[in-house]
């Protein structure tokens, strides 16, 4: 069974071709995120045009690179949610204008769910990837760290699975992008912040944990602003003083500290709720998917407080592509799965799991 999937639910336009759910053929990305950089965020206008550019050749060189024909190919699957609206409809009507064409069946996939999928691959002929040796099982604890997501799901089987908690705000990497913004830090802010991090102590500052009331949601709004107060306080200038200006008075070592210490809280902040639902779930697995996925200091703490060994997967297939979305709809097809109308498949922006 071979599946095509494609993505473009944020600023990748993506495509590859998976095999039983296990074996990567082939994984194409193309991303914006040069055209962002210089606005400090994805923007939603420009990453869509991206996609309706580029598209058509990613298809195209993730079949060559797959050596697959149409003909090779059982079926479609694309992503519908969540995501940018604009982005995921160049995708979802590509999507359906190729099952009606090619006379496929099509699978619509949930975005957050394929970034779980995506540690199931653990064979490929591609050079260039290191892949997890052995498939999740069952129970299987999946965290979900990245710029638009933070969430934490138990998967007691195929399709049966629980949204134990999630952030109440920002997404753990929006947070560092808005912290890497105060700072003066390039965006993506997460790779700022851990280059920074290196030569700063993260117990320089004791920003604060928030607790909600619900056992595995978070919030990262309070530290947020907690690490605004302290560099207003470092630089000595009022609240209302403009924060693009702060960052021209910290010294470097300063920077260094408030990243360190915002670094080690906000990884704490998963960390503990995965190992509260560790102890509560007793998961067989656990997995982690999505950008943050790449943080030497999650993996750190994981490693430290975690019982059991995560294989991570290449961290190719930690950010989002398509060969997540393929893996998915390999299982979805296996096990009987209702496959979508490519007459009426809509977009679902802000699909939860
Ligand atoms: O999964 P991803 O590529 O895109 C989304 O679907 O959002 O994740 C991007 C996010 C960004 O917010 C970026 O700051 C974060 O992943 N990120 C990191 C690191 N590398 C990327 N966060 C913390 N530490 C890193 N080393
Ligand atoms: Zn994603």
């Amino acid at each position: 069974m071979k599946i095509l999937g494609i993505e473009t639910s944020c600023d990748e336009t993506a495509a590859a071709v998976v095999e039983d759910g296990k074996r990567l053929l082939s994984n194409v990305v193309a991303s914006s995120m040069d055209l962002h950089v210089q606005y400090g965020g994805v923007v939603p206008e420009i990453a869509a045009r991206s996609h309706i550019e580029a598209i058509t050749p990613v298809i195209e060189q993730a079949l060559e690179q797959s050596s697959c024909s149409w003909d090779d190919i059982d079926a479609i699957a694309v992503t519908y949610g969540a995501g940018l609206g604009g982005c995921l409809l160049v995708g979802v009507m590509t999507a359906r204008t190729l099952a009606i064409t090619k006379k496929k069946p099509l699978y619509a996939i949930n975005h957050v769910e394929a970034h779980v999928y995506v540690n199931f691959l653990t064979e490929t002929a591609l050079p260039g990837y290191a892949l997890p040796q052995n498939q999740p099982v069952f129970p299987l604890l999946s965290l979900i760290v990245s710029g638009g997501h933070s969430q934490l799901v138990l998967f007691r089987d195929h399709f049966d699975y629980t949204l134990l908690g999630q952030t109440g705000d920002d997404a753990i990497g929006e947070a560092f992008d808005k912290v890497a913004k105060i700072l003066g830090l390039p965006y993506p802010g997460g790779p700022s912040i851990t280059k920074a991090a290196v030569d700063g102590d993260p117990y320089a500052f004791e920003f604060p944990k928030a607790k909600l009331a619900a056992k595995y949601d978070y919030s990262f709004s309070g530290p947020k602003t907690a690490v605004l107060r302290a560099v207003q306080k470092l630089c000595d200038k009022p609240h209302d003083f403009p924060s693009f200006k702060l960052t021209e008075l910290l010294a470097d070592a300063q920077k260094a500290d408030v990243a360190a210490s915002f670094q080690r809280i906000a990884v704490e902040t998963v960390v503990d709720k995965t190992i509260l639902a560790f102890e509560e779930f007793s998961p067989k697995s656990v997995v982690i998917g999505g950008g943050v996925a790449a943080s030497p200091e999650l993996r750190r703490q994981l490693a430290d407080r975690l019982l059991i060994p995560i294989e991570y997967t290449d961290m190719k297939l930690c950010t989002d592509n398509g060969a997540m979305i393929a893996t998915l709809a390999c299982f979805k097809m296996q096990l009987g799965q209702p496959t979508a109308d490519p007459y009426s498949l809509e977009i679902e922006p802000n699909l939860s799991m």
